[in-house]
């Protein structure tokens, strides 16, 4: 089968490209000294994360329960399940930590620590525990300053029902960066941060292993990760239309975009409409710090995927995307155009399968884990 074969819209994956970013990010881990354990959340599938892992020791990280369940089935047994664990989760989290190494669940209050306790307490077991530190993100963790965490880490530390694996977090505001230099400043910030807390920490005399970092944009800048043990970028293996407009990626290094047919063309009005919505291609407003015209994502050519200059995806309804510019007047209904979409993990999650392509052909099908 090939790209000219597959029905409209639908996801797909470019291996090469992909291969190409597991291996970079793999080499880049390795460089830097730190344990590569990838997220998987953005796309969801064993044998993407299997490439991911080929060069790195094989854990992962998740963002559900779901995915944790998944991941343990086909084979990965140290896993991450990097959301602040919903008390009510706990027992379901313990369950999956009994058939596998280790399921690392996460606390950022000491409530949820109580409930972690009262589980493991109520089975005879040791639950694997990482605090979750707010380095500047502003979504959840605790503060790095307080008294409060390190009165939490404590309790982590000295609990005889908790193995307190170390400190975990995620540099969500880089994705508020504009460019490489400036996601460096936060990928130091990130890094020291963590660095100086996990010191300070180790002064109080408390034991812990990980020290664990990871986002995309700040992977792509760092140089050094020196008082980093692991990184947990996910977004690499795909990128996106975001990436490559904060710096973080070259737009010949996105591995994922949506095929979509135009359905309906009206020059006059410099419109013509394609059948991938925004339940194909999520309605993420894209880096629009940087171009407050980005659109909804980024036509590129249907085989050499290059960007396609002046034509922008203007808007979408549910199942229509309206495409305005230069080049409009050259589209018919039928053909045939692919989307990079702003933010391929809410892009990808939309499909029940993923086309893999070497090229133009299609070499595999990978269907993704649903649902929590
Ligand atoms: C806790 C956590 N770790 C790691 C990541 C991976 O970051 P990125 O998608 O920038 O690679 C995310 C992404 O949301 C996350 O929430």
């Amino acid at each position: 089968m090939y790209l000219d074969d597959l029905s409209t819209p639908c996801a797909l994956v470019d291996l090469d490209r992909l291969e190409a970013n597991a291996q970079r990010m793999a080499e880049k881990a390795r460089r830097l000294g730190v344990r590569l354990r990838p997220h998987v959340k953005t796309h969801k599938c064993v044998e993407a994360a299997r490439i991911q892992t080929a060069d790195a020791f094989g854990g992962i990280t998740v963002s559900t329960l779901a995915e944790a369940r998944a991941f343990a089935a086909g084979g990965f047994t140290d896993i991450t399940y990097a959301v602040p664990i919903a008390p009510r989760k706990i027992a379901e989290a313990a369950n999956l930590n009994d058939e596998i190494d280790a399921l690392n669940i996460l606390v950022d209050h000491l409530d949820t620590v109580r409930a972690v306790e009262e589980t493991a307490a109520s089975r005879s077991t040791v639950l694997p525990v990482f605090l979750e530190v707010d380095c500047g993100g502003g979504r959840t963790g605790v503060d790095p300053e307080s008294e409060a965490t390190r009165a939490l880490a404590r309790r982590l530390a000295e609990s005889t029902v908790i193995d307190f694996r170390g400190l975990l977090t995620h540099a969500g505001h880089s994705y508020l960066t504009r460019n490489r230099s400036e996601a460096f400043e936060t990928a130091c910030e990130e890094r020291n941060v963590m660095a100086t807390l996990a010191a300070e920490l180790r002064d109080l005399g408390l034991e812990f292993r990980e020290v664990s970092v990871g986002a995309t944009p700040t992977m792509r800048a760092i140089d050094d990760l020196t008082g980093v043990t692991e990184v947990r970028p996910g977004n690499y293996i795909f990128f996106d239309a975001f990436q490559s407009t904060i710096g973080s990626c070259e737009t010949d290094e996105i591995a994922f975009s949506v095929l979509a047919t135009v359905i309906s063309v009206h020059p006059e009005h410099d419109r013509a409409v394609i059948d991938a919505g925004a339940v194909a291609l999520s309605k993420d407003p894209g880096p629009t710090h940087v171009n407050p015209d980005c659109g909804f994502g980024v036509p590129v050519a249907l085989e050499d995927q290059h960007p396609l200059p002046g034509l922008r995806l203007t808007a979408l309804t549910q199942e229509h995307g309206t495409l305005s510019g230069p080049g409009v007047e050259a589209l018919r209904p039928g053909t045939r155009i692919r989307i990079v979409p702003n933010h391929s993990c809410l892009a990808a999650a939309c499909f029940e399968s993923y086309h893999v392509l070497r090229g133009t052909e299609v070499v595999d099908e990978w269907r993704p884990v649903k649902g929590w």
